[in-house]
């Protein structure tokens, strides 16, 4: 089915289980079906039973494909008993021999992103990290499915949303710092938001500033990925920063060049998770043009704020991407609580 027909189809959906609700929003019904149950929806609890959380109230719920074990998750973990990829063999488990001299090697601030609330590698098995386990989970297996089940571009994973401050820089980073808890997985984050340089971008989150990235690639064909890319001094982690000084970033960014970039990063890294964090779909017009590069896409909505509406624009905006996952973010945990939580289902 065609991306067209299909994203009617999704909104359509939505519509119906909104006026079914009641006319709640979506938002407001994934909220109700936490704050009822704390449990998955139906569906994911057959798929796949939620492994032991720290509390009974654990919200991140994606449902896996059935006939796919969900093994207890001790962290860290040396393997990733649920991980669908063959192993990777001869990734260096510390930076190249070339030193990083071509991109640097950056220090990640995990005492800054730990006192943000967001997931270190090798950290505690807090509620956000079983949140962002059950996340990654049905996208990895997207990622890396095999034969009839492969999805063209699937290891690249675009995180947006309708409107600013929904949570995507958030979502991004702690996508990406769950999935290189899983050691022979690499992840490279991809800051394609050169709207935000404040330190709530991602790249601000994790204490990296940098000149050149994503942008100056994208202007100027003769500049080389490798020479923006920033390894990291989390060995399996690599960093794609948005780049500055270029003369009409948005046009740029919104451009052919950029989406045959972005193919051009999925098949070159076919090995590797590529998360790219985006600014807001009705804000601009770049995450529209990136969907229909990317195999995979996961849409941020904020409790009790993105409105039904502004999520059916931004679907339909985002209609080249067959693949859509929803994150019901900032969700209260428990009541006057001031804990946030993330919670995913698919689409
Ligand atoms: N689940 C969460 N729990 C607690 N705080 C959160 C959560 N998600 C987002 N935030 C906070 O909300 C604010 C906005 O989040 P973030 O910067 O990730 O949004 P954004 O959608 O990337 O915004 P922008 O469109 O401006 O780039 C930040 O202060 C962030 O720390
Ligand atoms: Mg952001």
């Amino acid at each position: 089915m065609s991306s067209e027909a299909r994203v009617p189809g999704l909104i359509q959906r939505a519509a119906d289980r909104a006026r079914s609700d009641g006319g709640a929003s979506l938002v407001e019904k994934a909220a109700q079906r936490i704050a009822a149950t704390g449990m998955p929806p139906p569906a994911a609890a057959s798929a796949a039973p939620a492994p032991a959380a720290p509390t009974p109230a654990a919200p991140a719920v994606v449902p896996a494909p059935s006939g796919v074990e969900t093994p207890p998750a001790p962290a860290p973990r040396p393997a990733a008993a649920d991980d669908p990829r063959p192993p990777v063999s001869g990734r260096p488990a510390a930076p190249s021999a070339d030193g990083g001299r071509r991109g640097g090697i950056v220090q990640i601030d995990q005492v800054r992103l730990q006192l943000a609330g967001c997931i270190v590698p090798a950290g505690e098995r807090t509620q956000i990290v079983e949140e962002f386990r059950l996340i990654k989970r049905p996208l990895l297996l997207k990622a890396f499915a095999t034969d009839d089940q492969r999805t063209r571009n699937g290891n690249l994973i675009m995180v947006t949303s309708a409107r600013p401050g929904e949570g995507k820089s958030h979502t991004a980073v702690n996508l990406a710092m769950s999935m290189v808890s899983e050691h022979d997985l690499n992840v490279l984050l991809v800051d394609a938001d050169m709207h935000n340089t404040s330190e709530h971008s991602s790249m601000g989150m994790l204490g990296v500033t940098a000149e050149k990235g994503l942008l100056n690639v994208v202007a100027d064909p003769s500049t080389d990925l490798a020479d923006v890319l920033k390894r990291t001094d989390i060995p399996n982690l690599t960093l794609l920063p948005a780049g500055t000084d270029v003369m009409n970033p948005t046009e740029l960014l919104a451009s052919n060049r950029m989406g045959q970039l972005v193919e051009e990063l999925a098949e070159r890294y076919p090995d590797r998770v590529i998360i790219i964090d985006t600014p807001p779909v009705l804000a601009t017009s770049e995450p529209s043009v990136l969907a229909m590069h990317v195999g995979q896409l996961l849409f941020v909505v904020e409790a009790e704020k993105t409105s039904q509406k502004a999520i059916e624009s931004a679907l339909t905006l985002l209609g080249g991407c067959q693949n859509i996952n929803l994150v019901l973010n900032k969700a209260k945990m428990e009541a006057g609580g001031d804990r946030f939580g993330a919670y995913s289902y698919y689409y």
